[in-house]
């Protein structure tokens, strides 16, 4: 799927509440339960909220509906330290701001993030915070605006559809391009365990393990640049 110029994403609906994606036929997170898989994958997979402190710096492939982005928020305010962190989040298919409402009533508890979120997607602010965390989003095709990129990260949330069927987000190229936007030490997480995708990221530099996946899911992978 071309991605060059800054299309909207076409969406079907799951029950109302789980967007799914009519141009990758998948839906943008677990028909099961979305944030508890979010949790599991990104920010466990990334032992967070542990690792945070002042000037962390998170980055996602596939910002979607902004529900890692909530859950990061969440759990930072969660640990009452003090300083701020970052989160950068590439997107070629920005949802319209209805349609991203309509996803977050699924999560009455993440109300106040997503009053904030979605005040800043209407006014089209593309560097913004939420909560303590400091917001920029990046849109286009992350093929080219991720290694474009001037930041590194600490942690990745590697989160296109799946590999199959968006290949693009997963590509060696833009995998490689991770590795060398992500600090020493630094850490990456997928629901994916994909041969090639744990492949790719290993000749991006990272110690790659694969774990335990979320519910149905039997693994995920996991990985620490050395
Ligand atoms: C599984 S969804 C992400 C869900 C999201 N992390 C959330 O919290 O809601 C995958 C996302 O990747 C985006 N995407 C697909 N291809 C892309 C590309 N080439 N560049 C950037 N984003 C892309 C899709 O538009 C979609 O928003």
């Amino acid at each position: 799927m071309s991605a060059s110029r800054t299309q909207k994403a076409d969406l079907d609906w799951r029950d109302g509440l789980v967007p799914v994606s009519r141009q990758f036929q998948d839906p943008y997170f677990s028909l099961a339960d979305g944030m508890a898989e979010s949790r599991h994958v990104f920010l466990a997979g990334n032992r967070l909220p542990e690792r945070l402190t002042d000037g962390f710096q998170v980055a996602e492939l596939g910002f979607g509906t902004g529900l890692n982005a909530m859950l990061l928020a969440q759990a930072w305010a969660g640990e009452n330290r003090p300083g701020r962190i970052s989160y950068t989040g590439f997107e070629a298919f920005p949802m319209n701001p209805d349609d991203m409402a309509q996803a977050h009533r699924a999560w009455p508890n993440l109300a106040g993030l997503s009053e904030s979120l979605i005040a800043e997607w209407r006014a089209g602010t593309k560097q913004f915070a939420l909560g303590g965390v400091d917001v920029t989003l990046v849109f286009g095709d992350g093929r080219q605006t991720m290694p474009a990129w001037d930041g590194v990260a600490d942690a990745w949330f590697l989160d296109g559809f799946s590999p199959a069927k968006n290949p693009e987000l997963w590509e060696p190229d833009l995998l490689r391009a991770v590795g060398e936007h992500t600090k020493s030490g630094g850490t990456f997480a997928t629901y994916s365990a994909a041969g090639h995708v744990r492949s790719s990221l290993a000749d991006a530099g990272f110690e790659v393990e694969r774990t335990n996946g979320f519910g149905r899911k039997r693994h995920m992978t996991i990985g620490i640049k050395y």
